[in-house]
C-alpha cells in the first residue's frame, strides 16, 4: 500500500513535467506559425510604415507627404499607357527618378467610381493595397507605385519566363493564394467597414484587379466599387448587372425573375461579402495553377472550398474562417516542405 502511495507522488512530477513539455512544445509551435505568417503575409517593409498621409517607396529614406494637385501635374512626367480599364486610364510615369503608375478617369461617366476608388485608396492603405503616392481629385489623377509586372492576371506568363521559373512552386502560388484571402479578409475587416469587392463578375476581372509585386506578393488595386454592408443599419449591397453570369458569381448575384421579367436594377436582390467567400476557390484554384506538389493544396483545401460554395451564403464561412484555415495548411505544408522564400531566391 505504501509502495503504491510513494510511486503515485513520484509519477505526480513526472506527468508535471510531460505536461510543462508539451506546453512548451505548443508555444515553440506558434511562435514559428506567427513568424510565418509575417513573412509570408505582412510585407510591410514595401509599405515604408508611414504616418497617415504619407508615403515612401524604393530608396526613398523619409517617409514624404502625398503629392497634392499643384506638384502631380509639375512633378510626375507621363511616359507611357500601360493600362486601360472600364473607369481608368493607366500611364508607367516619372516623379523624381522613381517609376509610378498615374491613373486619370476615363470618362466623365465614371467619376463617381473614379472619386470612390480614390477615396477607398486613401481610407485602406497598408500591405493589402497599393501604396498612393500623390492625388489630384480636381485633375481626376492619382498616383500609385509601379509594379512592373502588371496585374495578377500575368502570373502564369511571368512565372514561365526563364528568369522566374525556378519561382513557379507549390510554395509561391499558395502563399500568393493565402495573400488573396488576408486581402478579402481584410476588406470585409476593414477600418472603412465590410467592403464587398463587387468589380469581380469573372476571374479575368477579379485578377486585374490586383496586382504583382516585383517580390511575388499581391496588392489589391482597384479599389472604385467596393459598397459597404453595414448589419446595424440592415444595409446589403447590390453589385449587380445584367452581364452577370455564370458560376463565377455567386447564385444571389444572378437575376432572380426567369426570362419573362424585363431587367432591372432595382429588382436585383441584395446580398453581402459572403459572395466574395463564393469566388475565393476559383481564384485560389487559378493561383495556385498546375505544379508539383498543387494537388496536396488543393487535396488539403477541399472542404473549405466546398463550404465556400454552399448554395445558402449564411451557410458559407466567413473569410476569417477561409483565413483560417489556408494559414494552417500553408504552414503544415511549409512545416513538413521548407523552401527559400521568393524573395531570397531573387
Ligand atoms: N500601379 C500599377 N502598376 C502596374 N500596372 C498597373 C498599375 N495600376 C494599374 N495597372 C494596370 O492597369 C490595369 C487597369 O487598372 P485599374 O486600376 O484596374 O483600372 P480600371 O478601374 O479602369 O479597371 C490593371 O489591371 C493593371 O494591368
Ligand atoms: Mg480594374
Amino acid at each position: 500500500m505504501a509502495k503504491g502511495v510513494s510511486s503515485a507522488s513520484r509519477s505526480v512530477p513526472v506527468v508535471l513535467v510531460c505536461l510543462g513539455a508539451l506546453l512548451f512544445a505548443n508555444v515553440l509551435i506558434y511562435f514559428y506559425i506567427e513568424s510565418l505568417y509575417q513573412s509570408s503575409e505582412t510585407h510591410v517593409s514595401l509599405h515604408g510604415n508611414c504616418p497617415p498621409g504619407h508615403f515612401k517607396m524604393g530608396a526613398m529614406k523619409n517617409c514624404s507627404p502625398w503629392l497634392q494637385c499643384p506638384a502631380v501635374p509639375k512633378e510626375v512626367r507621363k511616359l507611357k499607357m500601360i493600362g486601360q480599364g472600364a473607369v481608368k486610364q493607366v500611364f508607367l510615369s516619372e516623379w523624381k527618378g522613381h517609376k509610378v503608375a498615374m491613373s486619370k478617369l476615363s470618362t466623365p461617366k465614371y467619376e463617381d467610381d473614379f472619386l470612390h476608388g480614390l477615396a477607398m485608396l486613401q481610407a485602406l492603405q497598408g500591405p493589402h493595397v497599393v501604396l498612393l503616392v500623390g492625388l489630384c481629385p480636381e485633375d481626376h489623377t492619382f498616383i500609385t507605385e509601379y509594379h512592373p509586372l502588371g496585374s495578377l492576371l500575368n502570373l502564369d506568363s511571368v512565372l514561365a519566363q526563364e528568369r522566374y521559373r525556378r519561382l513557379d512552386t507549390w510554395q509561391t502560388r499558395l502563399r500568393l493564394a493565402l495573400e488573396y484571402v488576408s486581402a478579402v479578409h481584410f476588406l470585409h475587416n476593414s477600418p472603412a467597414g465590410t467592403r464587398v469587392m463587387c468589380d469581380s463578375n469573372d476571374l479575368e476581372k477579379t485578377l486585374s484587379q490586383f496586382l504583382l509585386t516585383s517580390d511575388f506578393h499581391l496588392v489589391a488595386n482597384d479599389l472604385d466599387a467596393l459598397p459597404a454592408v453595414d448589419r446595424a443599419k440592415g444595409r446589403l449591397v447590390k453589385c449587380g448587372s445584367r452581364e452577370l453570369h455564370g458560376d463565377f458569381v455567386a447564385p444571389e448575384q444572378l437575376w432572380p425573375h426567369g426570362d419573362s421579367v424585363p431587367f432591372s436594377d432595382g429588382l436585383m436582390p441584395e446580398y453581402d461579402e459572403k459572395t466574395d467567400v463564393w469566388k475565393i476557390p476559383d481564384v485560389a484554384r487559378f493561383l495556385l495553377g498546375r505544379v508539383p506538389g498543387g494537388d496536396l493544396a488543393h487535396f488539403h483545401l477541399f472542404q473549405i472550398h466546398g463550404e465556400c460554395k454552399r448554395r445558402d451564403p449564411a451557410l458559407r464561412p466567413s473569410a476569417r474562417a477561409v483565413l483560417g484555415v489556408y494559414r494552417t495548411v500553408y504552414a503544415n505544408m511549409m512545416k513538413d516542405n521548407p523552401s527559400p522564400s521568393s524573395r531570397d531566391m531573387l
